[in-house]
């Protein structure tokens, strides 16, 4: 197969070294962690892909916005710049800043949700099922049945099954469902799109029962580029004016500005419900603070208001798009178990199928996650039975590619070190569990191999 290679549009201005440990070095260090790769130190690793989220790189635009940031306790005009910013692409009335996604998610539950309520959403984030269950709601997951199976190729696998969402609300009553949900791109689904199609199916539903629909939107700028790669009709709109059609079929929306944001942290909650909105900057003041900075330096509230939009650039998706879609192309054209197609921000490896040997009990997840650290000290992360317990339907191993940070070299270095692990993989044994939290127990599992 030919995979043309990518070029990077941009240079590079300010370099930060990687450094590289051995194999010896590593089976102590994750020995350890307790073969949790959230508790090996970052200086320990060589390519870090456990998330994309809060790791970009910013722009030297980003950089000058963040001298132009004002620290004003109230009605800072850094604030200003990230509304206006935030209301040109998602066009909601209200805008509530937020130190991170998680923090738009606890407080839309605490104002919106009460015990015994339902919320669904196409697949819900950890966080997102944390803090909605939190509250005392029932989380529940309904993407199409095509998205349960990693190997098959569907172009909009993100899509919510419209025929359970009816059947659910027609089953519990609309009452009992506050709100329904959309995460776009589907992160734990394999970072997967919705279509607009399907967006505008759930506003349907929505609307005839009277439920507002609300978009966790973190990846609003890659969903919206493969809107206009795939769904026909599409191709001659920008990313901006297909994701402006998305958010206009939305009531309201969570967003984690760690991802398509381009900055290094922040997020926002936005509705268009007067009522609400005051709700929740009531909450807002009690725990991440005045509505007009929620948490954020000015600097960072201006960092968002750049990189919310350097994120719809076509150069910079088409690029991100296809470097994703290298490392997955090259090891599926080897044999390697994906989920199919490549998603927008993380190749997804189906360790299941990887390991068959190694029963889901005995976590194939993660000890491929920890192979590909032995092996090349590359970081991934587990999103399988450690991370979601009886509700995990596949052990999946995420490679998440940190926005503009690691160069096409460094991408076909991954790609050597899964091929290696994907040649010695009969050789890769289980792990048990020997200590757990009772929330989002993946950052602080330790578990131990079964037999080495
Ligand atoms: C789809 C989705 N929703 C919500 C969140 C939570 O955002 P944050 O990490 O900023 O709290 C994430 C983070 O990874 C995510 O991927």
């Amino acid at each position: 197969m030919s995979i043309r290679p990518i070029i990077e549009p941009f240079r590079i201005k300010s370099v930060e070294p990687i450094r590289s440990t051995t194999r010896e070095q590593r089976q102590k260090l994750i020995e350890e962690a307790g073969y949790n790769l959230f508790l090996v130190d970052s200086e320990a690793i060589l390519i870090d892909l456990l998330t994309d989220s809060g790791t970009s790189a910013m722009s030297t635009e980003q950089w000058a916005a963040m001298m132009r940031g004002d620290e004003s306790y109230a009605g800072s005009p850094s604030f200003t710049r990230f509304r206006n910013s935030i209301q040109s692409i998602f066009g909601f009335r209200h805008v509530i800043p937020a130190h991170q996604g998680r923090a738009a998610e606890r407080i839309l539950f605490n104002v919106m949700c009460k015990k015994g309520d339902i919320v669904p959403n196409n697949t819900h984030f950890d966080t997102t099922r944390a803090n909605c269950e939190f509250v005392g709601a029932q989380a529940v997951d309904l993407p199409i049945p095509e998205a349960r199976e990693p190997a098959h190729l569907h172009p909009f696998k993100g899509n919510m099954d419209t025929a359970r969402l009816t059947e659910l609300i027609e089953r519990e009553g609309a009452k009992k469902i506050p709100l329904v949900m959309l995460t776009v791109t589907n992160n734990s689904g394999g970072g997967q799109p919705v279509s607009l199609a399907n967006i505008r199916d759930v506003k349907q539903i929505c609307k005839k029962h009277g439920i507002p629909l609300y978009l966790d939107a973190c990846r609003y700028a890659e969903n919206a580029y493969f809107i206009k790669l795939r769904e026909p009709g599409c191709a001659a709109k920008t990313p901006r004016e297909i994701a402006r059609e998305m958010f206009s079929y939305a009531d309201g929306c969570t967003m984690s500005a760690k991802k398509d944001g381009l900055a290094n942290i922040g997020g926002f909650l936005c509705t268009n419900d007067d009522a609400l909105a005051q709700q929740e900057k009531d909450l807002l003041i009690l725990t991440e603070g005045f509505p007009t900075y929620g948490g954020l330096a000015g600097r960072d509230l201006d960092a968002i208001a750049v990189g919310l939009n350097e994120a719809l650039e076509e150069d910079y998706l088409h690029y991100r798009i296809a470097s994703t879609a290298f490392l997955g192309n090259h090891i599926a054209a080897q044999g390697v178990p994906i989920v199919q197609p490549p998603g927008g921000h993380a190749i997804y490896i189906d360790a299941r199928a990887f390991l068959p040997q190694i029963p889901v009990s005995q976590f194939p997840g993660v000890a491929l996650a920890v192979e590909l650290y032995l092996e090349g000290g590359i970081r991934s992360v587990e999103i399988g039975t450690l991370m979601f317990g009886e509700h995990a339907t596949m052990d999946l191993v995420r490679l998440a590619i940190p926005r503009r940070v690691y160069t096409q070299s460094h991408i076909e270095y991954v790609v050597e070190v899964i091929l290696d692990g994907w040649r010695r993989r009969e050789k890769i044994s289980g792990y048990q569990l020997v200590h757990h939290a009772p929330f989002l127990r993946h950052f602080t599992a330790r578990l131990k191999p079964l037999s080495r």
